[in-house]
């Protein structure tokens, strides 16, 4: 059994990289933004305020999250297309420094990783969800070159996007991430980090995969 830390900044190619590398070695992905993404969209939904902390608690409590076929499932409902928003996207980053939200969700994740391999990728997983995983990787790119991914990844699935306003959020959400209070974005001591502004999603599976056959 092993497990495989994904770390790195919003747009840096993290989930492709993660769902790829878990295929290729059948193992099971992880994609623990998407937890944060789905508590997020259920505190919208309901109507619960980030400063708002027993209600937050309360909905922690009632809320089950779990993957399905490469699917998210917020109580039993796939979400997958519903959190990928612009909208959704800073309601993750916001709620993700919430200690209440990081105490449920990164319990969980330890709980998903403890009796399998696995493949997880976020921003705490080399650092806080498991400092001991067997490979760490920190994965970066230039913030134009992740807004520009991000970009065309949203205009693909139909929304109507303006590149200059998503590299304004990807420096916002770079900048809350790795300055929030709780397990900010930090890349693990021991981590290799491999920056992908000129390589492609091929090129950095297979560096992924020699590393790990040092
Ligand atoms: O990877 P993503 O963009 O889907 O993540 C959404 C937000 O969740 C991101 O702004 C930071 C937060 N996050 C986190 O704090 N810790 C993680 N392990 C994963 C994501």
């Amino acid at each position: 059994m092993f497990r495989i830390a994904i770390d790195g900044p919003s747009g840096a190619g993290k989930s492709t990289i993660a769902r790829r590398l878990a295929s290729r070695l059948g193992i099971d992905y992880i994609d623990t933004g998407a937890m944060y993404r789905a508590v997020g969209y259920k505190m919208l939904k309901n109507g619960i305020a980030l400063d708002d902390r027993d209600g937050v608690r309360q909905l922690l409590d009632h809320t089950e999250i779990d993957f399905s076929d490469g699917k998210i499932l917020l109580d039993g409902q796939d979400v997958s297309s519903l959190i990928r928003t612009p909208e959704i996207s800073a309601q993750a980053s916001a709620c993700s420094a919430l200690g209440d939200v990081r105490v449920k969700l990164v319990e969980l994740q330890r709980n998903m990783g403890s009796k399998k391999s696995v493949v997880m990728d976020g921003r705490d997983i080399g650092t806080n969800v498991f400092p001991d995983a067997e490979y760490k990787f920190f994965i970066t790119a230039d913030a134009e070159e992740r807004a520009k991914r991000r970009y065309l990844e949203l205009k693909e699935s139909g929304q109507k996007v303006e590149l200059a306003q998503i590299l304004t959020d990807i420096r916002k959400r770079d900048h809350d991430d790795s300055t929030r209070a709780i397990n900010p974005l930090r890349k693990a001591e021991d981590a290799i980090e491999v920056d992908t502004t000129h390589m492609s999603i091929e090129e950095v599976t297979e560096f992924i995969c020699r590393e790990m056959n040092r």
